[in-house]
């Protein structure tokens, strides 16, 4: 059902100020976040090994945190450091600890062995800490199983249809068919697309002066297991020469989203839109979050519907088309970990790259619902 020896993203760091004690579900198991005084993120099982209160309504006491029903403590590793009235600590009295690291402004969680935990296997996104970028961080909650977000990420196709007045600009844009590069890789996928030019999209109209220009628009999608999805979009002036290196007059985007599951049926969405060109004018990401939380509430909406869909009729088959070619590689690559970490094999690295297969969209491949249910 879910991979566990790999990083989640587990929430925003502003979610953790001010001591808060911070009570999320990942991967079906509710977790109590919070930051001690040393400032490392602590990540604790939210009840109590005791009598199974949530530790979550406890009381934070330096890095340790005490249990607000009979009063026993525990330190970040989980281990009960204190009984009120009793000498003696069994050592049995011992709450689940999760390795936890803070990175990106994001604080991340391992779910698996915690023995092979190494945050510097971390997904590397350079820009996420680089002040040239900037951005708003925000959270979406989905009533939807985590991989049909993954596809809808995966898959350019939507966005004319889903996003013609948001994101996507036109529904030209879905028809287009060259250039697309495809490349499968051994921890997802990346797509290369360009659309030569277009008119601009209203997201990237309203924060640019010349709104009439046409453009030439490159996005580079990147999705990573266990679901870290970057898209790197350039718009540059029609004709310019950008496809063959001149970026002169053109202006940049990183989309950031970090896709993990709540439960089967829920998945926390977290994402951040940096741009590269905004200076002092923090008006231009307050327009890109505002854009783009209209564009993700549109995805939103189709993919709820698409869950409950899916739930009325666990024997429908899903079918394909030459679009879904990376996200039915995506599919295959985690089922096939998650295989591989159940029968105790050792999966190459989530973090290494390697081209795998030319990338060349085609061969459909049968459509897989494994895992979504
Ligand atoms: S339930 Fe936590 S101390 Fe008793
Ligand atoms: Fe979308």
């Amino acid at each position: 059902m879910f991979l566990n020896n790999c990083w989640y993203a587990a929430g925003w760091d502003y979610e953790l100020i001010d001591g808060r004690m911070l009570s999320r579900t990942i991967l079906e198991k509710k977790i109590l976040f919070y930051r001690g005084d040393s400032g490392k993120v602590i990540a604790l099982e939210d009840r109590c090994c005791h009598r199974g209160a949530p530790l979550s309504i406890g009381r934070r006491e330096g890095d340790d945190v005490r249990c607000m029903y009979h009063g026993l403590l525990f330190d970040p590793s989980g281990k009960c450091i204190q009984i009120p009235g009793q000498e003696k600590i069994p050592p049995t009295l011992t709450v689940r600890s999760f390795p936890a690291h803070g990175k990106y402004g994001l604080f991340w969680v391992w779910m698996g062995d915690p023995a092979k935990a190494d945050p510097d296997n971390i997904i590397d996104l350079p820009y996420m800490d680089n002040p040239m970028w900037k951005g708003i961080p925000d959270y979406l909650h989905y009533d939807a199983n985590y991989l049909l977000i993954i596809d809808n990420l995966s898959d350019f196709a939507h966005l004319a249809f889903v996003h013609t007045n948001t994101l996507g600009g036109s529904e030209e844009y879905a028809f287009v068919t060259k250039p697309v590069s495809v490349e499968r890789l051994d921890d997802g996928f990346r797509v290369e697309r360009w659309h030569m030019n277009g008119d601009a999209p209203p997201f990237h109209r309203k924060v640019i002066p010349n709104k009439n220009d046409k453009v030439d628009r490159r996005n580079i999608g990147h999705m990573r297991i266990p679901g870290v999805f970057s898209l790197e979009s350039m718009f540059a002036p029609a004709g310019n020469g950008a496809e063959k290196g001149n970026l002169e007059g053109a202006r940049e985007y990183r989309n950031c989203q970090f896709i993990t599951p709540e439960t089967r049926k829920t998945t926390h969405f977290f994402h951040i839109y940096l741009n590269n060109f905004e200076g002092d004018d923090h008006n231009i990401s307050r327009s890109l979050r505002d854009s783009l939380m209209e564009g993700f509430m549109e995805d939103k909406h189709i993919i709820e519907y698409q869950q409950e869909m899916l739930d009325a009729d666990p024997d429908f088959e899903l079918k394909q088309i030459a679009a879904d070619v990376p996200l039915s590689h995506f599919r295959q690559t985690l089922s096939k970990m998650i295989e591989d970490e159940r029968n105790g094999q050792t999966s190459p690295s989530v973090q290494a790259t390697p081209r795998i297969h030319d990338p060349v969209p085609g061969g459909a491949r049968k459509p897989s619902r494994e895992a979504v249910f």
